[in-house]
């Protein structure tokens, strides 16, 4: 690199929203060092992966992606590559096995030294794998994304060990942001134009920072002038408290929505999977959360094929299912994570049994999805618009309060509130007009 020059570092995120939000982070601190982001792996400097450990694939696409930009450092000698997060922290050295070309390996709590590690020159390769209790980057500034939406990270790491879910081992234990810390984050995001915040967490309705609790949280955030809308994810069912029922009853700015993983509908499962809850217990939450927020769309993460499912009890996941009728779902094939408490029951749910629940549930949720959709035609949602729809040209798309994307034909302003009356739904867009009068 030519000294005098701007360094520019390009990053490519994997995985969870977090994820999205670290990538935020790491950028707004090397911006706050000298460094300018760079859209593109051919004119950077740094090249970093900020990648994931949920599942398998998530870690062979990023070797791949690795392999590829390879290429990079060969073409231009003193570009870096590092591999930063949940699977830098998973992997450890035994990345650089699958990925020579590798020259940082930055996990989760330790991006604070990334300007000092790329500044020290090349070592082979730099290591910077601690995970530390304390560390919540609140004195950090965020360097986020144009729009109507914001993500703020409110707590970092988990202290839950489902015994499928790498998420405690790579990102450490639960700790929470400063309230006022967080408030003064949304006051700014609303003063630069943001209309909708959302909180993140692994648990994120675990937050409490020694005074506030999640609740006491979103009852501030929702007081400041400017935010239209709050939401959060994810909540963990156990932690769904009756003061958090409330607050978002009571705010009007609480959007009606929730994500809320239940992983499987069986209670021989679930207590494998130590998730603390049973279905019974989950349902009735379903149904409190329903009596007290109007409307509330549910959505949920369910995985097929953990070690011992077996029929009667994915069965048992169908029937929650279509008794729940989520909006939508997320659906997993289970993957063995090594270092996990599952890991050593092995995969015994062979991979074309799992594919065949999997398909069925995405089926059955597709079906749900559109019957409830359909269900809005001819009633009025409100849209906080975003901007142009892919298509068809002049037309603009949002969300609605349920987080349903809603198009239909402008004009309409970013950032606006407009009514939009529903003529036609899938099991994922709803599309109609602006309402008048
Ligand atoms: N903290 C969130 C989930 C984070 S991971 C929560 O507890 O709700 C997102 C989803 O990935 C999980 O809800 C789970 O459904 C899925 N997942 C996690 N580990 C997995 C594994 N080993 N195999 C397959 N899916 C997994
Ligand atoms: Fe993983 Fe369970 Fe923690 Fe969610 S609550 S991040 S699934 S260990
Ligand atoms: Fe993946 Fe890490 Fe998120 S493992 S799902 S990026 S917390």
């Amino acid at each position: 690199m030519d000294p005098g020059r701007v360094p520019t570092v390009y990053i490519e995120t994997y995985g969870c929203q977090m994820n999205v939000a670290d990538t935020e982070l790491v950028l707004g601190h090397l911006a706050a060092h000298g460094y300018r982001r760079t859209t593109g792996p051919d004119t950077a400097d740094v090249i970093l992966l900020n990648t994931c450990a949920i599942r398998e694939h998530a870690e062979e696409r990023v070797i791949g992606r690795l392999g590829e930009l390879a290429r990079y450092k060969r073409r231009r000698p003193g570009v870096r590559l590092g591999v930063t997060g949940c699977m830098a922290q998973h992997l450890r050295e035994r990345l650089r096995e699958r990925a020579p070309h590798v020259d940082l390996l930055v996990g989760p709590d330790a991006y604070r030294r990334l300007p000092e590690l790329l500044a020290a020159g090349n070592v082979d390769p730099h290591v910077a794998l601690r995970l530390d209790p304390e560390e919540t980057y609140a004195d950090l500034p965020v360097a986020r994304g144009a729009g109507v939406r914001a993500w703020v990270t409110v707590m970092r790491g988990c202290d839950r060990f489902c015994t499928f879910c790498i998420v405690p081992y790579v990102r450490g234990r639960e700790r929470s942001l400063p309230g006022p810390v967080l408030l003064d984050q949304v006051r700014a995001l609303a003063a630069a134009g943001v209309r909708e915040v959302v909180f993140l967490g692994q648990t994120v309705n675990a937050y409490h920072d020694g005074s506030w609790d999640f609740a006491d949280l979103v009852r501030h955030a929702a007081r400041v002038p400017g935010i239209l809308r709050i939401r959060f994810t994810s909540p963990h069912p156990s932690d769904m408290s009756e003061r958090l029922i409330d607050a978002m009853a009571e705010c009007a700015t609480v959007a009606p929505q929730l994500h809320l993983p239940v992983q499987s509908g069986s209670d021989r499962v679930l207590t494998r999977m130590q998730r603390e809850y049973r279905a019974a217990e989950y349902e009735s939450l379903v149904a409190r959360l329903r009596a007290r927020v109007a409307g509330i769309a549910l959505s949920t993460d369910v995985i097929v094929g953990f070690p011992g499912e077996d029929e009667a009890d994915f069965a048992a996941t169908e029937a929650l299912m279509r008794r729940v009728h989520y909006d939508s779902a997320f659906l997993f094939k289970y993957s063995p994570r090594e270092g996990t408490r599952a890991f050593r029951w092995g995969d015994p749910v062979p991979d074309d049994e799992k594919a065949r629940r999997l398909e069925r549930l995405v089926g059955l949720q597709e079906t749900i999805s559109a019957e409830i959709n359909r269900g809005l035609v001819g009633s009025e949602v409100e849209v906080l618009v975003e901007g142009p729809a892919r298509r068809p040209a002049g037309w603009m798309a949002g969300k609605s309060r349920e987080m349903k994307t809603v198009v239909f034909p402008g004009p309409a302003t970013a950032g606006a509130l407009v009514r939009v009356r529903v003529e036609s739904a899938t099991s994922h867009t709803l599309s109609g007009a602006a309402a008048t009068g």
